[in-house]
């Protein structure tokens, strides 16, 4: 199973255009930094790949992935579909971006496909664009295309509605991790990018998994208010810390196989190369994936 990282910083990126916080000033000094929106492209067969997530830098983000270059055909694109963790916008704006598609298929649970197409309307906005397909993401592993030995699956997390679909009905799947698994090797992939919540069947899936990457979006449940980005904490706005007791740290620390933090918030200390807290994460067997990395499974 070949896989590789688009982007991995949370909702704004890296440098975020608003923001002057160190992390964002250093990534306007140093491009080394810099850090586009999670995503991640996963490869379904030869020449036929889908991107988890639908960033607002996805149009960067496929035009710097040499293996989602267009062609031969003049508009023959190797993105096959797009895989959705969940429906908050920096991982479903980017749809809006490819709708010079003759079609997009889009693989979400049932939520986040509702939140999609009755609040943000983008059934209404992308029709005369293009024909969106929708295919249901659920706990079922299916081929993630006709024919492919990567079979996916989906892992609820949490109930965490966008801020946009605040009013909308309480589902497990709004927010979930995806599991890949190539039939042909055995090997497998959990990708969660976004975690509230650490519940069993998650643990269960991370030990059982040859590679995990999840949630980093903030060094400590403080950060959020230490850093004056929000009166919350990191765990009540609905992401789980990396440090600290309860932190998701503790929780890599004891698994098998390798592990790596993606969703970096612009706030977080790790945005700096030359942080501290790399050194206590590398000490732990925890690496930081970063932009462009070729994971192979
Ligand atoms: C999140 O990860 O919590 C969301 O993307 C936050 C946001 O951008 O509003
Ligand atoms: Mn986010
Ligand atoms: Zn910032």
């Amino acid at each position: 199973m070949l896989l590789r990282v688009l982007g991995t910083a949370a909702g704004g990126g890296v440098p975020q255009w608003n923001c002057a916080c160190p992390g964002c000033s250093g990534a306007r000094r140093h491009p080394g930094w810099r850090r586009r929106h999670a995503s991640l492209a996963v490869r379904a067969a030869t020449g036929r790949w889908y991107i988890v997530n639908a960033t607002p830098d996805i149009g960067d983000q496929i035009e710097d992935c040499p293996e989602l270059s267009p062609g031969p055909g003049a508009r023959q694109s190797p993105v096959a579909g797009l895989v959705l963790t969940d429906a908050e916008l920096d991982h479903t704006l980017g749809l809006t971006r490819l709708r010079e598609a003759d079609g997009l298929q889009v693989v979400s649970t049932a939520p986040v496909r509702r939140a999609l197409l009755t609040k943000l309307r983008l059934g209404d906005v992308l029709t005369p664009y293009t024909a969106l397909e929708w295919r249901e993401l659920g706990a079922g592993a299916e081929p993630l295309s006709a024919g492919s030995d990567v079979e996916i699956d989906a892992i609820p997390v949490s109930g965490k509605r966008p801020r946009y679909a605040a009013d909308s009905a309480h589902d497990a799947a709004w927010v979930v991790a995806l599991r890949l698994r190539d039939r042909a090797t055995g090997a497998s992939a959990l990708y969660a990018p976004a975690l509230a919540d650490w519940p069993g069947s998650l643990q269960r899936a991370a030990a059982a998994a040859d590679c995990v990457i999840v949630d980093g979006t903030f060094w400590d449940d403080e950060e959020p208010r230490r850093t004056g980005i929000s009166e919350r904490t990191a765990t009540g706005m609905g992401h789980l810390p990396i440090d600290g007791p309860h932190g998701t740290a503790e929780r890599l620390a004891g698994l098998p196989g390798r592990r790596l933090y993606t969703h970096l918030n612009n706030t977080n200390p790790l945005v700096d190369p030359a942080a501290p807290q790399h050194k206590l994460l590398a000490g732990m067997g925890i690496e930081v994936a970063s932009d462009g990395m070729v994971i192979e499974l």
